[in-house]
């Protein structure tokens, strides 16, 4: 894992940002796995700006999305679909049929769920996969206790995670959807490169367990340590609880230009 710690969330979103563009240009038909939540909205808002004003262009991307609430429909103002239309896809070049986020309306679940792994299979298998991290360390929204081996599925959501939530749902966790569809761990780990980002102090415990701390289920991201290509772009204050955070700056200080944006 590589940490690049960061003054603020704005310059470690832009960061991170270039590593996107870059894919999208040399890649022109790459596939990216998105997040939604807060974290990655300024990382959304700087790829809008370098398509509107440098032509980055996503005509031939495809999209996966991580995750999604089950029994919102898609114009529900909550769903993720929503959301990545709102804070990304009406905004770029993006073709709609290229556009993948699992369906929360769906009669089948379990056949949803095994169509979205072919359709991810069929495309070739996602390039990056932005993540962020839930309080409790979950990813997408595999919940503590997820199977490292788990394929997109039902999960059911953790009373912290109803309460994380809520604040997009009037601050009232009894209107947050309890189920969802999500990626899996296996789906996420088979991804050729991972970008995480992180900010916030309200993040900091997570980010050290799953830095630092052993890899286990109970703190899902953890498994992280074991992708070869997993980069996990923080602010400061995310920092905070990381006990060697000093090494991971001398780290990115000391690195040779040429690796800089790889
Ligand atoms: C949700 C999403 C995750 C996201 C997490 C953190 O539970 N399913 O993909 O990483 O929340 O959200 P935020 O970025 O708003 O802190």
């Amino acid at each position: 894992m590589e940490i690049i710690i960061k003054e603020t969330s704005e310059t470690t979103s832009v960061m991170a940002a270039r590593l996107v563009a870059r894919l999208v240009r040399e890649k022109p038909n790459a596939v990216l796995g998105l997040a939604t939540g807060s974290t990655p909205l300024m990382l959304y808002k700087e790829l809008v700006r370098l398509h509107q004003e440098e032509g980055l262009d996503f005509s031939g991307i495809t999209t996966f999305n991580l995750d999604e609430y089950i029994g919102l429909p898609r114009d529900h103002e909550q769903s993720y679909y929503t959301f990545m239309w709102k804070n990304l896809f009406s905004q770029i070049n993006i073709l709609p049929e290229n556009v993948h986020i699992p369906d929360g309306m769906a009669a089948d679940v379990p056949l949803a769920c095994a169509e979205y792994e072919q359709a991810i299979l069929e495309a070739g298998g996602i390039d990056l996969q932005v993540l962020g991290i839930g309080s409790d360390g979950h990813v997408g929204f595999n919940e503590p206790t997820s199977s490292f081996a788990s394929r997109t599925r039902i999960k059911t959501l953790t009373r912290q995670t109803l309460k994380d939530n809520a604040r997009f749902f009037n601050d009232d966790d009894s209107r947050v959807p309890h189920h969802c569809i999500t990626m899996g761990i296996g789906t996420i780990m088979d991804a050729g490169c991972i970008l995480m980002l992180a900010f916030g102090e309200k993040k900091a415990e997570a980010i050290a367990s799953m830095v630092e701390g052993p890899v286990a289920s109970v703190v899902p991201a953890s498994i992280l340590q074991h992708h070869a290509r997993a980069k996990v772009f923080i602010d400061e204050a995310a920092a905070t609880q990381l006990k060697r955070a000093d090494y991971y700056r001398w780290v990115y200080e000391g690195k040779p230009d040429w690796q800089l944006d790889a």
